[in-house]
């Protein structure tokens, strides 16, 4: 592939051509409730003058940012794109040659499957200052506030991210890039983000690299929002679990003997609220 056939690089190179004053700050937004933000993230937002967030960004935590600075939604749900990637870097590079203070804010740890790697790239390379700030992932908020920890002494002594998210192979079908093997083995926990349309296929992957179907796993809905839901089951159980159950975006598929922990590590109902929503005051 040529330099120009590359749009995120051609976006930067173009950019770099016209040295750029300001900064940019990557903010981790973590996954919904605000006061789930670093001190740093909150700092961050309010003095931000420009703020370029993400789908999964509350309402919490942009109402954190000044009522005078500029907010650009530039958010993907799933399966509808309002801004092809190369777009929105396009975006944050035109907008921090301005050179006011510039948050590009994205939910949970911006280099935890958030892009935030491909735009501190195009930050690189275009010569713009830039600082990374992380934020609670959607796995860690849901192991904190679905009582699944995600390691555990007596359970899992190592815990694997992963993406379930569909990626064209270049033949014409399309399959998921995961190391099976490597996230069927024993002692540790899965976590798999974006993993909700390919929820059957991970079980019946994972037992046929060697898991148990009888293995706990669960998925934990809008993890740390008021309305977060946990449904557990194993391989065996959980697609159909989480069909019949109308299980939505965003959710985490966690699999691992730590999520028989969650009957007793789970907070009670009311404590469950860590988060922004219905009953947030
Ligand atoms: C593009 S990824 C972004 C992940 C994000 N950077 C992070 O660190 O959590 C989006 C996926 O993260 C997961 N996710 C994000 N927020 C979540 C939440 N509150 N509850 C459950 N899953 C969540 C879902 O799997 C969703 O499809």
């Amino acid at each position: 592939m040529g330099l120009t056939d590359d749009p995120v690089r051609a976006a930067a190179d173009a950019t770099a051509a016209r040295r750029l004053p300001g900064k940019v700050t990557l903010v981790g937004a973590g996954p919904g409730a605000a006061d789930l933000l670093t001190l740093r993230a909150a700092r961050a937002l309010q003095q931000a003058e420009v703020v370029l967030y993400d789908h999964l960004v509350s309402r919490d935590v942009l109402d954190l940012v000044p009522a005078d600075a500029e907010l650009v939604y530039v958010g993907k749900a799933s399966g509808s794109h309002s801004l092809p990637q190369a777009q929105i870097i396009e975006l944050m590079l035109q907008r921090a040659r301005s050179g006011r203070p510039l948050v590009r804010l994205k939910g949970g740890d911006p280099y935890v499957f958030g892009r935030g790697g491909e735009e501190a790239q195009a930050l690189a390379r275009a010569g713009v200052p830039f600082e990374v700030v992380p934020g609670v992932s959607a796995a860690q908020g849901a192991a904190a506030c679905a009582g699944i920890p995600l390691t555990h002494r007596d359970h899992a002594g190592a815990v694997v991210f992963a993406t379930g998210h569909l990626r064209e192979d270049g033949r014409g079908g399309s399959d998921v890039e995961l190391d099976w093997g490597a996230l069927a083995r024993p002692h540790q926990t899965a976590v798999i983000y974006m993993g909700l349309a390919t929820l059957p296929r991970t079980c019946e992957q994972l037992v046929a690299h060697g898991m148990s179907p009888d293995t706990p796993a669960a998925v934990v809905e809008r993890a740390t929002c008021a309305d977060q839901r946990t449904i557990t089951g194993t391989l065996r159980t959980l697609p159909q679990q989480v069909k019949s159950q109308g299980v939505r975006s965003p959710a985490l598929v966690m699999v691992g003997t730590v999520v028989s922990l969650h009957g007793e590590l789970a907070p009670p109902a009311a404590a469950t609220r860590c988060g922004h929503g219905p009953e947030a005051g």
